[in-house]
């Protein structure tokens, strides 16, 4: 009697101990959490970023400084949210909620990084074009052939003359002029696939190299959405890597997302998210 006990309890453990390899997810508990904020831009594009007489900060950006280091303070944004959501820097339209906090957590084991995002997605969009998703959450990471791509998080793929800006052709996606971005995107429409794509001369919704994997689920008005991705490309251990979120609220298409500015992801290294090894 008590022998089978003990084989039991030796065989539980086993079992406990084969699926915790089978899926090597991380323990989100033992994580920090990092709250960024995600912002409606507007019509500023990198060409409005980079000229003198519409922007300030490009003197700085010139001099080597970043968009978080002139507009994030004590983890809110210092925009003049009235000025993005008026007639000049918004043709079209705002949403009603102008940023949001997304709750950043990070992670990584000797294959994958793992990224975890919590937000609650605001109704009330100035745009709703995408009528199979509600919300779509990206992230894209550049490579070091984008200029200025540890400062402008995802600004030098957003140009412009690309679609859903005012009198732009509809074909035109964002784009690079030089170097490319890795892209993954959730969707939250049923049996939606997640996207491995990227940002070249145009935009790729597949054909990347990231082996991405992304689950959302949404419990009452909270979205909690795990991305799985390969460490290769800009992405490996002893980096500080680079990258930012788009957010696409109340089944907001093209342009009309709330973004964040440049962040960068700690693997093993510095990082304003340091992602924890497990
Ligand atoms: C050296 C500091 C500095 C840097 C770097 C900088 N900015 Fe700014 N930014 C400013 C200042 C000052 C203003 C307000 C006055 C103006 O528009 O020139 C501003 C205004 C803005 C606005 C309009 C909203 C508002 O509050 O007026 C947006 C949007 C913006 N910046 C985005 C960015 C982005 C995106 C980057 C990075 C690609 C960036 N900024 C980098 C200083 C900076």
């Amino acid at each position: 009697m008590k022998k089978t006990t003990v084989s039991l309890a030796v065989i539980g453990a086993l079992f406990a101990f084969g699926s915790q390899i089978a899926h090597a997810a991380p323990d989100w508990s033992k994580v920090p959490k990092r709250d960024v904020q995600v912002f409606h831009p507007g019509v500023t594009p990198i060409e409005w970023v980079m000229k003198k007489s519409d922007h300030s900060g490009r003197t700085g950006l010139n001099k080597g400084e970043s968009c978080v280091g002139c507009h994030e303070e004590k983890n809110g944004l210092n925009f003049e949210m009235k000025r993005l959501a008026g007639k000049e820097l918004e043709p079209v339209g705002a949403p009603k909620t102008m940023n949001f906090p997304v709750s950043v957590q990070a992670a990584y084991d000797k294959d994958n990084a793992y990224l975890r995002l919590t937000f609650k997605a605001p109704a009330g969009g100035a745009n709703a074009g995408d009528k199979e998703n509600d919300v779509k959450v990206a992230v894209m990471f550049p490579n070091d052939k984008v200029e200025k791509a540890e400062q402008v998080g995802c600004w030098a793929t957003c140009h412009g003359d690309a679609r859903t800006m005012p009198g732009a052709d509809d074909k035109k996606t964002k784009y690079t002029k030089e170097g490319a971005y890795e892209l993954m995107q959730w969707k939250s429409a049923k049996g939606a696939k997640a996207v491995d794509g990227s940002v070249t001369d145009k935009r790729n919704m597949e054909g990347g190299t990231a082996g991405v994997k992304a689950e959302g689920s949404k419990a009452g008005d909270t979205y909690t959405v795990t991305f799985t991705r390969k460490l290769s490309g800009p992405v490996v251990e002893g980096k500080s890597v680079p990258f930012g979120i788009a957010v696409h609220a109340d089944h907001a298409t093209g342009r009309f997302h709330h973004v964040s500015l440049g962040y960068k992801l700690g693997l093993g290294a510095d990082g304003d998210i340091k992602a924890v090894k497990q």
